[in-house]
């Protein structure tokens, strides 16, 4: 085996998981003796769930950058570290050597402290799928600084919160990204975010797509001019060096936003070394890399999957990461299989959405395309249905390449349940089993143990884990109880994922999809009550109810119930300012995709908005919608069910 953490048989696989169950100090701390430590640990973990308090490799000193750079350079300078696909295909593909990687990041970390930024500065990065946004995340990294990566698609003002919330002094964007045929104008987006702004000292802008941009005398950067300047302060006879700040194993290392059930996105914070450990070791082991393969992840980095899989589970471990500029559409639906083929892509992670979606375009699309290099397939964001399953192990798998269906969440750092491709069984649909160190446990609504089978003879119920593993979510930013009330407080000393799930006699999970007001759109999380207080701000709306239904593509697609002040209203148009609104204040993936105006809503004598009708409604199940007779006003769901879209 290439890692000597990798697991190489099923019988393996057992042994290791009750190992890392009965001692886990001794399990991590065998691992953890493969990385690159300036000073090793006091304890491995320290953990409670009541505050909740999580800490690994407590009194550990470490940069991570030296474990996804530095480490590798004396054997592997010269391999590629970042292979990158530009959106359009006639354009250059770039190859970034790790020795290339490492003078980038040390050029940005001189950058950073060129500008004023310092450890544990919030550092805000709103850019396209270009490698400078690799440098700009780990060269923050270097520092000791804290990256909060934004998704390109979200708007001026959900970056305003965000900013606001992380108090925020330093941005790194570009002037825009190429996506398909668009051109997304990202400085002129920060441009708005940044009005009543009071924390952000400068942004930095990368040029792209050359979209002319406002460029403010003080505080705007240009990315080219900062980096020539850092590489003469970072080189001298030819040797490269930016020193890596030590830094303590439970320093943050990363805020990311993520939606719940209930208010604006939160800031969730992971730590250094837990998740460096993590996202290796699930990185090594769930898709079984050998060195020298091509993996392809298809997310975005403004995702956790972009972040875990693209950029430091697999740098860490020394691959070869692929990354894609653009979209699985464009210029047509053969983008994908011709990167694959052109690249020999042996390891490809994406979403069931872009499964469903490239499904949808037959089998002309795979024409002349050489996908013999592929070897693991892997897909991730949501549940797997059967068809899309076959599809991917037929038509691109050749029924050839194992499966991984990798259940996990942002909260989680990394992946927690999910076969390990070649070595513990597949299932369509199913994540499996979980990982070593992982301990799921499914309760019921009361917090206890399932310990009953349904008629299909599977466990049922919601999914928690008993026990932190290295990447356990540490706090919200600024808000360390709502990250108790949110994941810690629903069943006393367990972990809530907010999933629901169940499990066979062997042990496999099978994830059904979040029990909460979360939705699943394309991969995408999104909260209801975030839609619906974004629809709430249109002037004419007097109020508003989100859930979801099923979508054939994008899994789940949002559906609108909205009482509206006018009367004789030109719906359509209506429905287009709504969309607008939504788009400004959340950003275009929230839009819903069916908007129904309604008299009024079906409520419970208390006020409460009967979320359950609604979701029957808007699935068309209108046999299922029960008992409405408690109903404030029972007449209200036959006039929405007539009207239903
Ligand atoms: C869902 C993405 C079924 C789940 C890594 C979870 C899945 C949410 C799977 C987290 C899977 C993720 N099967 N459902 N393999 N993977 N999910 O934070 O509902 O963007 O809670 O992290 O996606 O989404 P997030």
């Amino acid at each position: 085996m290439p890692y000597p953490y990798q697991i190489s048989s099923f019988a393996d696989y057992e042994f290791q998981y009750s190992r890392s169950i009965q001692d886990p100090s001794a399990f991590w701390s065998e691992i953890a003796a493969h990385f690159t430590w300036c000073k090793h640990w006091d304890e491995v973990c320290n953990w409670n769930f009541t505050e909740p308090k999580v800490e690994w490799f407590k009194g550990a000193k470490l940069n991570i950058t030296e474990n996804c750079i530095d480490r590798h350079l004396a054997e592997k300078g010269e391999q590629p570290a970042i292979i990158w696909e530009p959106n359009n295909p006639e354009e250059r593909t770039r190859i970034v050597t790790y020795n290339r990687l490492h003078k980038r990041v040390c050029q940005v970390a001189q950058m950073l402290k060129n500008n004023g930024v310092k450890k544990g500065d919030r550092v805000c990065i709103y850019m396209g799928m270009v490698p400078e946004l690799a440098y700009a995340v780990l060269g923050c990294a270097r520092i000791g600084a804290i990256h909060s990566v934004i998704f390109g698609g979200f708007s001026a003002q959900s970056i305003a919160d965000r900013l606001d919330d992380a108090q925020a002094t330093f941005i790194i964007t570009c002037d825009g990204a190429y996506r398909g045929n668009k051109d997304i104008p990202l400085k002129s987006v920060i441009d708005d975010a940044l009005i009543g702004n009071k924390t952000v000292k400068h942004v930095v802008v990368f040029t792209r797509t050359r979209t002319p941009v406002s460029m403010l005398k003080h505080r705007d950067l240009w990315w080219e001019d900062e980096m020539d300047h850092a590489e003469t302060q970072i080189e001298r006879d030819g040797v490269v060096s930016f020193p890596a700040e030590e830094m303590d194993a439970e320093d943050p290392l990363f805020i990311l936003y993520t939606s719940g059930s209930t208010g604006k996105p939160k800031g969730v914070v992971h730590s250094i070394a837990g998740y460096m450990l993590w996202t290796t070791y699930t990185f090594v082991n769930v898709f079984q890399y050998t060195p020298g393969e091509v993996h392809f992840c298809t997310a975005d980095i403004g995702w956790i999957t972009g972040h875990s899989y693209i950029v430091y589970g697999p740098l860490c471990a020394g691959a070869t990461s692929l990354m894609f500029e653009g979209i699985p559409t464009w210029p047509d639906a053969g983008r994908f299989w011709d990167i694959v083929d052109k690249h020999k892509v042996n390891i490809l992670y994406t979403a069931p959405t872009a499964i469903r979606s490239l499904m949808g375009f037959g089998e002309e699309p795979l024409q002349g395309k050489d996908l013999s290099s592929l070897r693991i397939l892997g897909t991730v964001g949501e549940p797997i249905n059967e068809e899309a399953w076959h599809w991917y192990n037929e038509k691109i798998g050749k029924n050839n390449c194992p499966i991984v269906d990798t259940w996990w969440q942002t909260e989680t750092g990394g992946v927690l349940i999910s076969n390990m491709a070649g070595i513990t069984p597949s299932k369509p649909g199913w994540a499996t089993l979980p990982l070593p160190g992982v301990q799921p446990l499914l309760v019921d609504e009361s917090g206890n143990e399932v310990m009953q089978k349904d008629e299909q003879g599977f466990f049922k119920g919601n999914l928690c884990i008993k026990a932190p593993w290295p990447s356990t979510i540490r706090t919200t930013y600024g808000d360390h109880e709502r990250c108790r009330t949110n994941y810690f407080a629903t069943y006393p000393n367990l972990y809530f994922t907010g999933d629901g799930a169940l499990k066979d006699e062997q042990g496999n999970y099978r994830i059904t999809g979040r029990v909460d007001d979360v939705l699943n759109v394309s991969g995408h999380r999104i909260g209801t009550a975030e839609v619906e207080n974004a629809i709430n701000m249109h002037a004419g709306v007097i109020e508003s109810a989100v859930v979801g239904y099923p979508h054939d593509i994008k899994g789940q697609g949002i559906y609108a119930y909205i009482i509206y002040n006018h009367l004789h209203l030109d719906e359509n148009l209506t429905r287009l300012d709504i969309l607008q609104t939504v788009t400004r204040i959340i950003g275009a993936i929230a839009k819903p995709d069916k908007i129904q105006f309604v008299p009024g809503l079906p409520k419970t004598r208390s006020g409460k908005i009967m979320r359950r009708i609604l979701r029957k409604i808007a699935e068309g199940d209108l046999s299922g919608l029960g008992d409405t007779s408690t109903l404030l006003d029972p007449a209200v769901v036959e006039e929405i069910s007539k009207g239903k879209l």
